[in-house]
């Protein structure tokens, strides 16, 4: 599920397809139409369907076109890579522990919109990504995984978003990669 730019989602794709991630890809879903993410899932030769939320009265509806979609793909998992939409139960019940989100943040710090700008505005000097599964607690569920930067004197939005940017494409991966042993550890 991706909603703007996409870069974490070729991320997934890239990690499947060249390692370390033994997985697969099957299906994208965008919100906005003609965003970076769907033309990427063209790039990259990856079925991705249209959600306007704009067509949507509810976000309940919404969330039912992901679920009729990612049933119909038959897949395991399904993450948030940049999903800029609030989802409702109705998304997180049919995929319990098994959908995840990524987070530019160090959660518990500085959840819901702009966290990059929060932790600026915060004056912390230690920021990061968080990945991790989706409750109904808005950015607090369980945590999968997490990485660090540092923030600089200098930094701004765009030069702080680019550092955690590098490592969500690292993380994200790995986190997926977790929540498939969780699952089969739970059997
Ligand atoms: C990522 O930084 C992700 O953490 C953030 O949106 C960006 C998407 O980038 N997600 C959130 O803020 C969700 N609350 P991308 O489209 O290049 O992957």
């Amino acid at each position: 599920m991706a909603s703007g730019e996409g870069s974490n989602f070729e991320a997934l794709v890239t990690a499947c397809r060249q390692g370390p991630l033994r997985g697969r890809v099957l299906q994208l879903v965008v919100n906005n139409p003609g965003c970076g993410a769907q033309r990427r899932a063209k790039r990259l030769n990856i079925p991705c369907t249209v959600a306007d939320h704009r067509l949507h009265r509810r976000r309940e509806d919404l969330d039912g076109v992901l679920i009729e979609t990612f049933t119909a793909a038959g897949v395991d998992l399904v993450v948030m890579a940049g999903w800029m939409r609030i989802v409702t139960p109705r998304l997180i019940g049919a995929f319990p522990s098994r959908l995840i989100n990524i987070h530019p943040s160090l959660l518990p710090s500085f959840r819901g919109l702009d966290a990059v700008g929060q932790a600026l505005a915060a004056g912390v000097t230690l920021s990061g990504c968080t990945a991790h599964l989706v409750t109904e607690d808005l950015d607090g569920g369980p945590i999968l995984a997490q990485a660090t930067v540092p923030v600089l004197n200098e930094d701004d939005r765009m030069t702080l978003a680019a550092r955690i940017h590098a490592q969500e494409h690292r993380l994200l991966p790995l986190a997926v990669a977790l929540a498939a042993e969780r699952l089969r550890d739970q059997g």
